[in-house]
């Protein structure tokens, strides 16, 4: 197991209702709040009057219209109005875009420069405003870390940056906040949370079996609770768990003392960053081709584990027929949550591979992932997908 730091930074307030928590969360910072949502999702559910009426002694400034695939203009919008209100806290109510918006516009507040520098070079983040979130789609752990993915649409670039300065300070994590979301987005929040845990759990450190038998964990509850979430969406276990996944795959615990790259979420990135495609169903149509791409005599003991200990198929004596139905069972289990599992189903074809690959490798740094892969592996993955 490598060396690592662990802290859990930021305050959880979980459950129903927990939104009652808010005023404390945010007037600990101070009073001028910057209020950062998405397209509309929060007026129609409720959470926006919420959220005014908690906060009726504070100064609110809003930023709307995030995007999915937040955009760096959204970015430096929220800068600009930082800075000429005086903010003292940022409060983020949305999934992943918006948090992540509000993490880079939090930096940008202590940077003179463009905030497209603060993504292009994280050694350039240095102090953050107050981040609290309010979640509303399970999905990429940002209410619990310290990532930000900023997309930037003239350079066709969508790129990750981080700070332990940017990790939210307070999250609250209502699970029937999730009861709105549209059938797909339960879906691909579930993908990416499972992507998560993949890209923690394929990875060459054999010594990791804390982290292990937690990965295998969170993806039996997203197995288990997807479905019940899609069939049943104000269903509170179902939510609760999803809602708990997605930040445990992806605060730190499941990673801690691995080392490797990851694969499946460098690629995805060129697929959205050249196509604008919803994150978590790109890793949906990668993830199973990757796998049987990277099945071989060094890593079929792996599969074998997920196969044993995730889908609990039984024991058989050809370990790479029961590695193939593991993957088997992944690709089909996304099917079934109504995912599109092709490219060309989500509008993708050859155009771009090339570059996207080159990309992929360089920005990913895949040479370093549990099986190393070049720009011509990353093709043939991606000709896999179509
Ligand atoms: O914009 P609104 O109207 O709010 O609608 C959103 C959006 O259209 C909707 N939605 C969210 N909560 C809802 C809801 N609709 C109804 N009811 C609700 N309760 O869902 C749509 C997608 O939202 P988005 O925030 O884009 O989704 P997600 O949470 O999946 O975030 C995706 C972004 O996060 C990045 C992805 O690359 C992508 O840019 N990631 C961030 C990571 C991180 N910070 O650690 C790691 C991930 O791997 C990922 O890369
Ligand atoms: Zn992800």
């Amino acid at each position: 197991m490598e060396n690592f730091i662990f802290n859990a930074y930021t305050k959880i307030y979980f459950g129903k209702g927990m939104i009652s928590n808010l005023p404390e969360a945010i007037h600990k910072h101070g009073q001028k709040v910057l209020l950062v949502y998405g397209g509309g999702s929060i007026k129609k559910s409720g959470i926006y009057d919420e959220v005014k009426m908690l906060l009726k002694d504070c100064e609110i400034i809003e930023l709307s219209g995030v995007d999915p695939n937040p955009k760096i203009e959204s970015v430096r919008e929220g800068v600009r109005l930082c800075k000429e209100n005086k903010i003292d806290v940022i409060l983020a109510v949305g999934g992943g875009s918006v948090i992540d918006c509000s993490k880079v516009i939090g930096a940008g507040c202590f940077y003179e420069g463009d905030a497209w520098d603060l993504v292009t070079d994280p050694g350039k983040i240095t102090e953050v405003l107050p981040i609290v979130t309010i979640l509303t789609l399970a999905a990429t752990g940002s209410e619990m870390n310290k990532n930000a993915v900023i997309s930037n649409p003239e350079r066709n670039e969508k790129l990750g940056t981080a700070s332990m300065s940017m990790i939210p300070q307070a999250s609250i994590l209502d699970p029937e906040y999730l009861y709105t979301l549209p059938a797909l987005q339960t879906a691909a929040g579930t993908a990416d949370i499972m992507s998560h845990v993949f890209e923690n759990y394929f990875q060459k450190e054999e010594d990791t079996f804390i982290q292990n038998q937690l990965a295998e964990g969170l993806l039996e509850a997203c197995i288990k609770y997807c479905p019940i979430a899609l069939k049943q969406p104000r269903n509170y276990e179902a939510r609760a768990n999803l809602m708990w996944a997605s930040t445990l795959a992806l605060n730190g615990l499941v990673g801690a003392g691995k080392s490797g790259s990851w694969t499946c979420h460098p690629i995805e990135h060129e697929l959205s960053a050249f196509y604008d495609i919803t994150h978590g169903v790109g890793l949906a149509i990668l993830t199973p081709r990757w796998m049987r791409y990277i099945l071989n005599e060094n890593t079929v003991e792996k599969f074998v584990n997920y196969a044993k200990n995730v889908w609990h198929l039984p024991e058989i004596e050809d370990k790479f027929e029961l590695a193939n139905k593991a993957i088997d069972a992944t690709e089909d289990f996304f099917k079934k949550c109504g995912i599109p599992m092709t490219l060309t189903e989500v509008g993708i074809d050859e155009t771009h591979f090339e570059i996207m690959a080159e990309k992929a490798v360089r920005i990913g740094r895949l040479s370093n992932a549990y099986v190393a892969l070049n720009q011509q592996d990353v093709m043939n993955i991606l000709k896999m997908c179509l």
